[in-house]
C-alpha cells in the first residue's frame, strides 16, 4: 500500500510541474504581452490546482501511513533535533500545504479578476511564488533528506 501511493505521489510530482511551468510561461507571456486570458490559459491553470489537489489528497494518505512520519510523531521533541525526520513530519507538509494554497488562491482571484492583464498577473505571480516554495519543500536527490529521480526511488 505505501509503495503503490509513494509511486502516485511520485508520479503525480512531475504532472503538477509541468502544469505549473506551463502555467506560469503562458501568464508571464500573456502579461507582458499584453495578450488575451484564454479558454486555453484558463484550462492549463486549472489543470495546475486539480494536480496540486490531487497531490494533496495523496500526500494527506501518505502522512498518515508513512512509517517514518510515524516515528517522528511518537517523539516530536525528538523528532525536531533529527533533519530527516523533522522534514517529513513538519517541513514537507507545511510547505507544500503553502504551496496549494497560493495556487489555489492564485486561480480563483484570477477567476474573479475584472480583465485579462490582472488575470494574467495573478496566476503568474502566485504560481510563480507556490513554485518556489515547492522547490524549497523537495526531497532533492543531493539534499540530506534525498529521495531519487523516479518514483519510490532511494
Ligand atoms: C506540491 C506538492 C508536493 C510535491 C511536489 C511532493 C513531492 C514529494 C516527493 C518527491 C516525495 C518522495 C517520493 C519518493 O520517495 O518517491 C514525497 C514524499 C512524501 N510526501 Fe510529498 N509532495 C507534495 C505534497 C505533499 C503533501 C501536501 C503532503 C502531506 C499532506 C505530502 C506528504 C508526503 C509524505 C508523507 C511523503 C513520504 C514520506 C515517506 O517516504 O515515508 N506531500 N513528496
Amino acid at each position: 500500500m505505501l509503495t503503490g501511493i509513494l509511486h502516485i505521489h511520485s508520479i503525480l510530482r512531475y504532472i503538477l510541474l509541468i502544469f505549473i511551468l506551463l502555467s506560469i510561461y503562458k501568464s508571464f507571456s500573456g502579461w507582458f504581452g499584453k495578450k488575451q486570458y484564454l479558454p486555453g490559459d484558463k484550462k492549463v491553470a486549472l489543470f495546475t490546482l486539480i494536480s496540486a489537489h490531487l497531490q494533496l489528497v495523496v500526500g494527506l494518505i501518505l502522512y498518515f501511513i508513512s512509517p517514518t512520519v510515524k516515528v517522528g510523531m511518537a517523539n516530536m521533541g525528538a523528532a525536531m533535533k533529527d533533519p530527516a525526520l523533522r522534514f517529513w513530519s513538519v517541513e514537507h507538509i507545511c510547505m507544500m500545504l503553502i504551496a496549494i494554497i497560493l495556487i489555489t488562491v492564485g486561480y480563483s482571484t484570477a477567476k474573479r479578476a475584472k480583465n485579462d492583464e490582472t488575470k494574467h498577473k495573478r496566476v503568474a505571480i502566485f504560481f510563480l511564488l507556490a513554485l518556489v516554495v515547492i522547490f524549497l519543500a523537495i526531497p532533492w536527490p543531493w539534499s540530506a533528506v534525498a529521495r531519487g529521480w523516479m518514483p519510490g526511488g532511494q
